[in-house]
């Protein structure tokens, strides 16, 4: 198979993975439309080609909260990574760190925080999600400045799952699920060897290790709706503004009003994003949220982007459209699961390629030249 883009990687991931794993990374909410416009609004950008600026020496490294990445991109967190590879966590964040981006390890990960941070050469960002317990967020936090965690992302746009319609159709959720996933896998031996049965243990990693037993995947989705607090608001965040001494950024902001309130809460950094399409179907995409958000806060606190980039150029369009730095989610993941680490590393290549064409070709030479300049109006 010819691997040459993201989409060759959704196809190879799609031929490696059991379809209940597949279809939980690759679907979003309800009709999936704001999954699509995020992919079709970013393509639709266009930007103004320039020409004839000797463009031999360019420069695609950023500074992001005292940290130099070699990109402007860090991997977004992403829930049972472990179970799209072997110890997929670890996997893709070597591969980041080898890059010299950020790797960011989710609440719900199968790796626990002291299994991926001791493995890299920078500083991991870790993903917080609010559950019920609140002993367990303490901990984690205690546990992820233990490890040397520099940047503590707060993901605000789950405080439940959204509707994922594919969820109850491929196994992972729904009547039989457990039988259903049983034989996907059987007939996925690829996967079955090196997940299924290398891979062990499968539980959520972080959870367990503050429960000090095993939290089973048996009904993953269930446990996220009876566990996830949609009590949280604004004043809930004061302890952890005050407990967290490194760089708090708010993911999940969407609007320019609550953009504000990050600011007025005295966040660091916000990342404008719909859950890759997964919660509130019809919602803005991110490209075309982010103007809007930008022009109310750029300056005065950073912004990071993600929902919808699957390549270099897509990155130069997110940062022309306002972002400080991107995210990407899916088109690391399916790299991870069709080639492991190999995969991940392959694929950040891919994209400092294409993204220094898309320089290239619009005569920026580094990334502090990417405005709304670039864009056609
Ligand atoms: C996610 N996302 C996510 N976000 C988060 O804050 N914590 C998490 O545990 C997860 N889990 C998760 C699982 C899967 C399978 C996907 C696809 C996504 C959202 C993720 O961080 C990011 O916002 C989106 O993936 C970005 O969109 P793209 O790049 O996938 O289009
Ligand atoms: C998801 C959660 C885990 O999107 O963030 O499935």
């Amino acid at each position: 198979m010819i691997i040459s883009s993201t989409t060759d990687y959704r196809a190879a991931a799609q031929k490696r993975l059991p379809p209940f794993l597949f279809h939980y990374i690759d679907g979003g909410a309800y009709a999936e439309k704001t999954l699509a416009r995020n992919v079709d609004d970013l393509t639709d950008v266009a930007l103004r080609q320039r020409v004839l600026k000797d463009m031999s020496q360019l420069d695609t490294s950023i500074e992001l909260f005292g940290e130099k990445l070699s990109l402007p991109v860090a991997l977004s967190p992403v829930g049972l990574t472990g179970m799209y590879a072997r110890r997929g966590e670890v996997q893709a964040a070597m591969a980041a760190d080898q890059k010299g981006i950020p790797f960011t390890l989710s609440t719900v990960s199968v790796c626990p925080i002291e299994e991926v941070a001791p493995r890299l050469s920078r500083p991991m960002w870790f993903q917080l999600y609010v559950l019920k317990d609140r002993g367990f967020m303490k901990n984690a936090l205690e546990r992820a400045q233990a490890a040397g965690v520099s940047t503590l992302v707060f993901t605000v746009d789950m405080p439940v799952p959204g509707a994922r319609y594919r969820d109850a159709h491929s196994g992972m959720s729904g009547p039989n699920a457990a039988m259903r996933r049983y034989l996907q896998a059987v007939t996925h031996p690829h996967w079955a060897m090196d997940v299924g049965l290398m891979g062990r243990p499968h539980t959520l990693g972080n959870i367990s290790t503050y429960l000090g037993k095993n939290v089973s995947l048996e009904d993953y989705m269930g446990y996220l709706g009876a566990n996830f607090d949609p009590s949280i608001s604004w004043s809930d965040l004061e302890w952890i503004r005050d407990f967290w001494k490194g760089p708090m950024v708010i993911k999940g902001i969407l609007d320019p009003e609550d953009a504000r309130d990050a600011v007025r809460f005295g966040a660091d950094g916000i990342i404008v994003s719909n859950h890759g399409g997964r919660q509130l179907d019809g919602a803005l995409s991110s490209a075309r949220a982010l103007p809007a958000i930008a022009d109310a806060v750029k300056g005065q606190i950073k912004i990071l982007a993600d929902s919808g980039i699957r390549n270099g150029l897509d990155i130069v369009r997110m940062l022309a459209l306002g972002a400080d730095c991107t995210m990407i989610g899916r088109a690391f993941i399916y790299a991870l699961a069709a080639e492991g680490g190999a995969g991940v590393s392959n694929l950040l290549s891919l994209l400092e390629k294409e993204m220094r064409v898309a320089m290239t070709l619009t005569s920026v030479k580094n990334v502090s030249e990417i405005t709304g300049d670039l864009l056609v109006r």
